[in-house]
């Protein structure tokens, strides 16, 4: 057996935060965060947004665009770092909000890495005939764990969610490269949850001050680490299912930084418009960016039946890896 993906959907917040806007509380400028980040403007929570919600909104569309019921889903993983609760799982609050009742539900963290890894751990259980029918969700409110006075991380990164339908169907499945390094895990940090909606209660506020509550990176190292590791593990993928280059439609690559896809792209030789990339208006959304550019590509008519596309993550822990879909 393997899984095709049948349905996309994302979800991103409408209060749109410009490059403007954040020069106006740390110092920095427009012209520096495009020109070494790529980015213009990030999609920041408000309201009633939370990771849950976000996360049902994209997963409706999915189930919307894949056709199917609800009934169907058997299994829910979503990938996030940024839950509103520890207890329980947001996978399980999904499956409430959206009634899916039969399924299997449990949450994955693995930070940039996250989608990838429920993509290849729902494509291992349909492989072996466990689920048949998962919703696959990457969900992250992200702009909670961050140090809003600290320029080399506050710029970079955005609020959303996207998510897959991926069904069971006949054929080979294509066998993902996937690695870790957990002795350089302290180039991306954030050393504790906290429930962010006390904020006026002392203990809130306490936490608020303490730095280890919020995303603490060394960018040049997590920099160097992307520009080696995801040309590498793309390289392994791909000879790994015995595919050439030529055979990939697009790299649906993590939207960290421009920079960083544009030397991935240099590096294998590849052509940059093979990299379509979206980070330009929703900075760095983690688990949620593959499934969000996915999405926008799936609804602009850029897929198209038999494509096959090679999707990379990479972040924190360390981890990072890459996963054929034919679409
Ligand atoms: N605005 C203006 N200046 C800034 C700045 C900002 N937002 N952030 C840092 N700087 C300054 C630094 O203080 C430094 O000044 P100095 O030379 O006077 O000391 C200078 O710019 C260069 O800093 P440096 O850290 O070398 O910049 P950089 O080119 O490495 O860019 C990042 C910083 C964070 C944009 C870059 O390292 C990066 O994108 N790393 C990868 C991060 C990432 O993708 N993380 C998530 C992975 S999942």
């Amino acid at each position: 057996m393997k899984g095709k993906i049948c349905g996309t959907g994302a979800y991103v917040p409408g209060n749109r935060m410009d490059n403007h806007q954040i020069a106006a509380f740390v110092e920095t400028s427009d012209e520096w965060i495009k020109e070494r980040t790529g980015v213009e403007a990030r999609r920041i929570a408000s309201g009633e947004e939370t990771t849950v919600s976000m996360a049902c909104a994209a997963g409706r569309r999915a189930i919307d665009d894949a056709g199917i019921s609800v009934g169907e889903i058997d299994l829910i993983i979503v990938s996030t770092t940024s839950s509103n609760l520890i207890l329980p799982c947001t996978a399980c609050e999904v499956q409430r909000e959206l009634g899916a009742e039969q399924a299997t539900c449990f949450d994955l963290s693995a930070a940039c890495t996250g989608f990838l890894l429920a993509y290849n751990t729902a494509l291992a259980y349909i492989n072996c005939g466990v689920y048949h029918t998962a919703l696959l969700i990457g969900s992250e409110c992200l702009s909670n764990l961050m140090d809003w006075k600290d320029r080399g991380t506050c710029i970079l990164f955005g609020d959303g969610a996207g998510a897959v339908v991926l069904k069971g169907t006949e054929g080979e499945m294509y066998l993902p490269s996937t690695r870790s390094e957990g002795a350089k895990g302290a180039a991306l940090t954030c050393k504790s949850r906290h429930d962010w909606s006390n904020l006026h209660d002392e203990s809130g506020a306490a936490a608020m001050q303490d730095p280890d509550h919020r995303i603490g990176m060394d960018g040049q190292a997590v920099f160097r680490f992307a520009l080696k590791r995801v040309p590498e593990v793309i390289g392994e993928v791909l000879q790994e299912n015995q595919l050439r280059k030529e055979d990939i439609t697009l790299y649906i690559l993590h939207q960290a930084n421009k920079r960083i896809v544009e030397a991935v792209a240099k590096r294998l030789e590849e052509p940059i418009e093979k990299f379509p990339m979206n980070m330009q208006e929703y900075g760095n959304t983690s688990s949620a960016s593959i499934p969000i550019l996915l999405d926008e590509l799936n609804r602009s008519g850029r897929l198209h039946e038999g494509d096959k596309l090679v999707l990379a993550g990479f972040g924190a822990g360390l981890t990072w890896g890459a996963a054929v879909v034919e679409w």
